[in-house]
């Protein structure tokens, strides 16, 4: 390894959401994802040797600029895990960070940053200690990390489908790192993910607090059980081509998370008039035309429209002609499984 080196992390987006957690990052659910291809974290990593510095001497620039927010929210994630990395002491460190995509596009950029953070310091490691791990454990290794910085990062260390989560249907599954579900029907592959911008002002909760508001929410077992439910059901349909029972979970889960936070104390409503008016549009444009389009929705007001690559062309003539119309300055990005 040269003393630089980059790595790329793309963001995921969630079917099956992860949403209330354990302690140390350990969820309290399942959750499946698609590994995104076009939003990505590309980060730099400049390594020079110190003797009495260390980690806390790290330099951090985000978008070409110093970022302290950013700096000390790494130190102290490095700091966390400096057990496992014996040479946090003497290292050097510059990391250089930016995303291909805007902020506030209703992209996780924290799944993207910190697998991206994860990769590197197990690259580091690698170097230092001389011990090259398989592909596989490495990837373990990362994702294990990655989780401890932001639990959803985990997923993205693999590519196309990834499962966070002990769940009995996949027997390698676990609550402190992802694994890739590689059995997925063609009609799957690359599906697209188009991202309607509805508000860049996003109010989204802080995924922090939507987790600790679980911990008390009344409908909180109900929903865990539903999530160990549907992680099962989306995988049969992943691996068997089952669009229909797909967008039946899709839908239920995106929907049941805005419930979740709007049956909290206190209570959170993020989707907006456009988010319902849009959620509506593709119901409709659904059942009339029976191309199998649906929505999915994290925290925020902005909706990911998935459908398969053999009618992308359909569907984004009618993004151009009709959808954009509902989002912020007609503003819209196109992405899909890697
Ligand atoms: O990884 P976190 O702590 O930012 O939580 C992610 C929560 C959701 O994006 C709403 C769902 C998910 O599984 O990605």
């Amino acid at each position: 390894m040269k003393n630089n080196f980059q790595i790329q992390s793309p963001s995921n987006i969630a079917l099956v959401k992860y949403w209330g957690k354990r302690s140390e990052q350990i969820p309290q659910n399942p959750s499946v994802s698609f590994t995104l291809s076009k939003s990505f974290t590309t980060m730099d990593f400049e390594i020079g040797q110190t003797n009495h510095l260390g980690i806390k001497n790290l330099t951090f620039e985000f978008e070409g600029k110093a970022n302290e927010k950013f700096r000390i929210k790494i130190i102290d994630f490095l700091q966390s895990v400096s057990q496992d990395f014996s040479f946090f002491g003497h290292l050097n460190l510059h990391i250089s960070s930016k995303n291909s995509f805007p902020h506030s596009a209703g992209i996780a950029s924290s799944a993207s940053s910190m697998s991206a953070l994860a990769l590197g310091i197990c690259q580091i490691e690698e170097y230092f200690s001389g011990n090259k791990l398989s592909e596989t454990d490495f990837q373990k290794k990362a994702s294990f990390y990655a989780r401890l910085a932001s639990g959803s990062a985990c997923r993205s260390v693999f590519p196309k489908v990834s499962v966070w989560g002990k769940t009995p249907f996949l027997a390698d599954s676990s609550d402190e790192y992802a694994i890739a579900f590689p059995e997925i029907d063609p009609i799957f592959e690359q599906f697209h993910d188009a991202i309607l911008l509805v508000s860049k002002q996003e109010k989204a909760v802080s995924s922090r607090a939507g987790h600790s508001l679980m911990n008390n929410n009344p409908f909180a077992e109900v929903r865990y059980a539903q999530a160990k439910n549907h992680t099962e059901k989306i995988l049969i349909a992943l691996k068997t081509g089952n669009l229909e029972t797909f967008i039946e979970i899709v839908e239920q889960e995106a929907l049941t998370l805005h419930a979740l936070m709007m049956s909290s104390k206190p209570s959170f409503v993020l989707l907006q008039p456009n988010s319902l008016v849009l959620i509506e549009k593709i119901r409709d444009f659904r059942e009339k035309t029976a191309i199998p389009v649906c929505f999915t929705i994290d925290a925020g007001p902005n909706i990911h429209l998935l459908y398969p690559k053999n009618v992308a062309e359909k569907v984004e003539i009618w993004i151009a002609e009709e959808l954009h119309l509902f989002c912020e300055n007609g503003q819209y990005l196109l992405d899909k499984m890697q």
